[in-house]
């Protein structure tokens, strides 16, 4: 029986509770731990967290669930836990990775990983070169954080393209520009991986006049079979970049599978409900492994 911790800001929410009833259900002790209610506190040689006015002991693993407005902090914890010698199922480092898609795509795409073809521009001036460089509009511009498609556009036009530079700019906020994968068709496959296996897929497909598939997005999911090259590309990627639990989500293009990120925080209910995969059991086995193998030394 492991001692667990899931941190996440909301214990009734699907991904959570899912992955509460697995742990309990293989005989854990397990409960949700609110990352941004734990004190770090750094002293020397001692490292804790407080929780609740004590002093977490006696863990054996966290399952990190880490919001994308509270990534620093969650990674902060998470890394404190890290310090004190608990196992987690998804590191700090490969969390603020994956949270920043420019970091994302710059990692895999050195390791030879095929990607939509990116850029990003230090000064708005540099636009339109950069467009040429895309092969032209439309493009997709995207937030370096965005999540669930919103901070993702579809822009026709140079002069938007520009004018939306400008304006993020501005407000400080950094964009990538990528090129469009039109024959995507407003499709997309999330490939689930569960240690060194992908446990579940789906394809998503974008509602009617949309071209985001993603589920918040009013998309549909249904399960996808991967081809043996998506498998490959699908793991490769999660291993880059240092993930245990990954959502690898894949277009299908022209000149075959392009990886646009890496989510370290999947959500199940969307692919769980599509699929009847139970990737929660899958995870707390894969946690179980983990923890063993953590124990003898063998650090992740
Ligand atoms: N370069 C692209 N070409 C075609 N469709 C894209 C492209 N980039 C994103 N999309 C669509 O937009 C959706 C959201 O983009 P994504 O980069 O995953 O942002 P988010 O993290 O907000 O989900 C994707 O699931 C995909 O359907
Ligand atoms: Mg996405």
């Amino acid at each position: 029986m492991l001692n667990l911790a899931i941190l996440s800001r909301g214990p009734g929410l699907y991904s959570t509770q899912s992955l509460f009833r697995a742990a309990r259900s293989r005989g854990h002790y397990v409960r949700v731990i609110d990352h941004q209610q734990c004190s770090i506190v750094v002293e020397q040689g001692v490292p804790q967290v407080l929780y609740e006015g004590g002093r977490l002991v006696g863990m054996d693993a966290v399952i990190p669930r880490i919001g994308t407005s509270v990534t620093d902090y969650g990674a902060a914890v998470i890394r404190q836990f890290e310090l004190m010698g608990v196992y987690t199922a998804t590191r700090s480092e490969a969390l603020i990775i994956a949270r920043d898609k420019l970091k994302c795509l710059q990692k895999l795409s050195a390791e030879h990983i095929a990607v939509p073809r990116t850029v990003i521009a230090g000064m708005p001036e540099a636009v339109p070169r950069l467009i040429d460089l895309l092969g032209g509009t439309p493009i997709v511009v995207k937030m370096l954080e965005s999540t669930h498609g919103v901070g993702v556009v579809l822009v026709e036009s140079r002069s938007t393209a520009l004018s939306l530079v400008e304006a993020f700019t501005k407000l400080g906020q950094p964009v990538i520009l990528q090129e469009f994968i039109a024959e995507a068709a407003g499709a997309d496959v999330r490939a689930f991986v569960v240690g060194k296996r992908v446990v579940a897929a789906m394809l998503r497909q974008a509602s009617e006049g949309e071209f985001r598939s993603n589920l918040h997005r009013g998309a549909t999911a249904t399960p996808a079979v991967l081809t043996p090259q998506e498998e490959k590309i699908v793991l490769e990627s999660a291993r880059l970049m240092g993930l245990d639990i990954a959502g690898v989500d894949i277009l299908r293009s022209k000149r075959g599978p392009l990886v646009m990120e890496v989510n370290a925080s999947p959500g199940l209910e969307g692919i769980e409900t599509a699929t009847k995969v139970d990737i929660a059991g899958a995870i707390i086995e894969n946690i179980e492994k983990g923890v063993e193998r953590f124990s003898k030394g063998r650090k992740w």
